[in-house]
């Protein structure tokens, strides 16, 4: 079997975040241009972000509306996206979201950023808090950062952060096709 191109490999999502680390403008610009060359149903690009830089008014509007638990370790990211989409009655909105997210993770990689993604989130709170169009949902939080200390953790998650990372073997994932995982 080939190896994984390396931004694949060396792809993880941690939760310790360098908590002075800033991305630049630059930085930021790439991450959502490879979120935008991401390919959707019928080109539709239902994916929309909200963006917040640690300390400003968005990040702390965007960590408010998570859990306390995620709390603690995301408000370290040097930035908090907010990845919503259109609600236009497409059944495949959030899948093109998910793919847009995706390119967005691996664009994160290449330039030596990691991110880890939040499903646990106040919706109603962040429709309020960042004033989004009736029409979007907000799906998930990004957060997007440099690697820090994971000792700088709480014990239990420091625990989790430092565990090895596991997946299904590839011939579980393959139905009904005995062979093509050899
Ligand atoms: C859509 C999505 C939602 C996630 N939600 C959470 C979350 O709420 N809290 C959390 O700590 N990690 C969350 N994660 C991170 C996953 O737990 C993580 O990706 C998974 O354990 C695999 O680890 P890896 O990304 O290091 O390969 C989420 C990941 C995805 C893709």
């Amino acid at each position: 079997m080939t190896d994984l191109t390396s931004l694949l490999a060396f792809r993880w999502s941690p939760r310790s975040f360098d908590p002075v680390a800033e991305l630049t403008r630059a930085e930021v610009a790439t991450l959502l241009e490879a979120a935008r060359w991401a390919p959707s149903v019928g080109n539709r690009q239902p994916w929309r972000f909200v963006v917040g830089h640690r300390d400003d008014e968005i990040f702390k509007r965007i960590l408010v509306n998570l859990p306390p638990d995620e709390q603690r370790w995301a408000g370290r990211a040097s930035i908090l996206l907010l990845a919503a989409h259109c609600q236009t009655g497409h059944p495949f909105a959030a899948y093109d979201l998910g793919q847009a997210v995706a390119h967005l993770t691996v664009q994160a990689t290449a330039l030596g950023l990691h991110v880890r993604q939040i499903t646990d989130l106040d919706r109603g709170g962040l429709v309020a808090d960042l004033d989004l169009p009736g029409d979007v949902r907000p799906y998930v939080a990004v957060a997007v950062g440099q690697l820090g200390d994971p000792f700088s953790l709480p014990a239990d998650l420091l625990a989790e952060e430092t565990s090895l990372r596991h997946r299904r073997p590839l011939a579980e994932l393959v139905m009904g096709c005995a062979g093509a995982t050899a």
